[in-house]
């Protein structure tokens, strides 16, 4: 961890964000989030990523046909993969068919490589439908989510929106989840715990061998479920997956994305392990799989074979970071230690300021406001990208 940073703990510490549990009918929570997340000038709907999301209400978002850095919703500018794309084109002309055969075909192929049974694997078009519909089943008689605040917040928001209760804990000082404190606040109403690894947005790894240890016992109690959207870019990758523990039969989720070191975000293909019981109750209500086009299908499938293409989308997005790290050290600007395709740095100046500013640049990234600080989140461009940003952010931040 920067040292910078470290001083700056005392920020960090100000803050005791108390979310109380909402009064309000489910309907009236979800409207109330859907109003929220619909940002005036915005023409996208947006979760709400920590429980200062009232406070954030963005300027307007420029045109994105006319920015010269799109470096706010994490993606990988690399993709997809050409056999992907060549894949997806093909299987279009089979668009009249249902796409049960070819979707078996790719369960089969992920029960592979993750070293589980097929009955194992929950399919979805991106990772957030599978959050969704995880929620859906486990909140719709309430109960309460115990999860990190900051961490995403697809799967929280759709608990609560079913009525549901969010138990926020605060990473510890180290940016990882608070494993102990989030134990300590499990009571008889807890449903599942939540944990997105490495987190977003703080970009931050949580200790594989505490994590484990932690899943392996608590799963006994209540089903845990890993959000592992970018652990695929995390320098020891897939090393670090909780997977095994689906392998061993724990009550324990793990969830993946085609969206980042697979480029594919636009074409919504995402998955998750989990024990088979508890997959085929989710199942029974919600069916997954059924929303996933054949092309996407066809896309995932190649994309996985093209290993040479994810191990230059990783080296790249590295680089692009390290980038983003030497900037901020020039300008003594502390950072959280990334090891995705997102760095996340606080800024000494009101959020929307910023966003203006470098808006008007024709740059586009996330600011965010938690634990008394107003934060930027910068996803990894190419390296083009990442000079407009090392222009804009000289320019705005002296
Ligand atoms: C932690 C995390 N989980 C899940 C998702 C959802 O990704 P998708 O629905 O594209 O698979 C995202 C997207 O940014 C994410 O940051």
């Amino acid at each position: 961890m920067k040292s910078t940073l470290n001083s700056r703990r005392e920020w960090f510490k100000k803050s005791a964000l108390a979310v109380g549990a909402l009064a309000f009918t489910p309907k009236e929570v979800w409207s109330a989030a859907v109003d929220e997340a619909q940002f005036k000038n915005h023409k996208f709907l947006n979760n709400a990523y920590n429980s200062d999301f009232k406070e954030y209400t963005p300027p307007k978002f420029p045109d994105l046909s006319t920015v010269k850095a799109r470096l706010v919703w994490n993606e990988n500018p690399y993709g997809p993969s050409p056999k992907a794309a060549e894949a997806f084109q093909k299987a279009v002309f089979e668009g009249n068919h249902y796409s049960w055969s070819t979707l078996g075909k790719l369960v089969d192929k992920l029960a592979k490589k993750e070293g589980v049974s097929p009955e194992n694997i929950m399919m979805g078009p991106g990772s957030s439908d599978l959050l969704e519909k995880t929620a859906m089943v486990y909140f719709k008689n309430g109960g309460n989510v115990i999860s990190a605040d900051p961490s995403y917040m697809s799967l929280v928001a759709v608990a609560k929106a079913c009525g549901g209760a969010w138990k926020p804990v605060k990473l510890t000082k180290d940016y990882q989840h608070d494993l102990d404190a989030m134990e300590a606040a499990i009571d008889a109403n807890t449903k599942l715990i939540y944990i997105t690894n490495p987190n977003n947005p703080t970009a931050t790894i949580t200790d594989t061998k505490k994590l484990y240890d932690f899943c392996d016992r608590v799963s006994d109690n209540v089903p845990i479920f890993i959000d592992e959207a970018y652990m695929d870019l995390t320098d020891n990758g897939l090393a670090d997956s909780m997977a095994p523990l689906v392998a061993k039969g724990k009550n324990v989720f793990v969830a993946r994305t085609f969206s980042k070191i697979h480029g594919m975000a636009g074409i919504r293909v995402g998955y998750m392990l989990g024990n088979k019981d508890a997959l085929k109750a989710i199942n029974e209500v919600t069916r997954g799989g059924m929303g996933i086009t054949g092309p996407s299908i066809a896309a995932a499938s190649a994309s996985l074979d093209d290993e040479t293409f994810l191990e230059s989308c990783k080296t790249k997005i590295a680089e692009a970071r390290q980038f983003t790290f030497d900037l901020l050290d020039k300008k003594n600007i502390p950072y959280m230690p990334s090891q995705t395709n997102f760095v996340l740095f606080p800024i000494a100046m009101d959020g929307n300021e910023f966003l203006e500013k470098i808006y008007d640049k024709k740059i586009v990234v996330r600011v965010f406001k938690f634990w008394d600080q107003t934060w930027c989140r910068v996803s990894m461009g190419t390296m083009k990208e990442m000079k407009y940003f090392a222009d804009a952010l000289n320019e705005i931040i002296a």
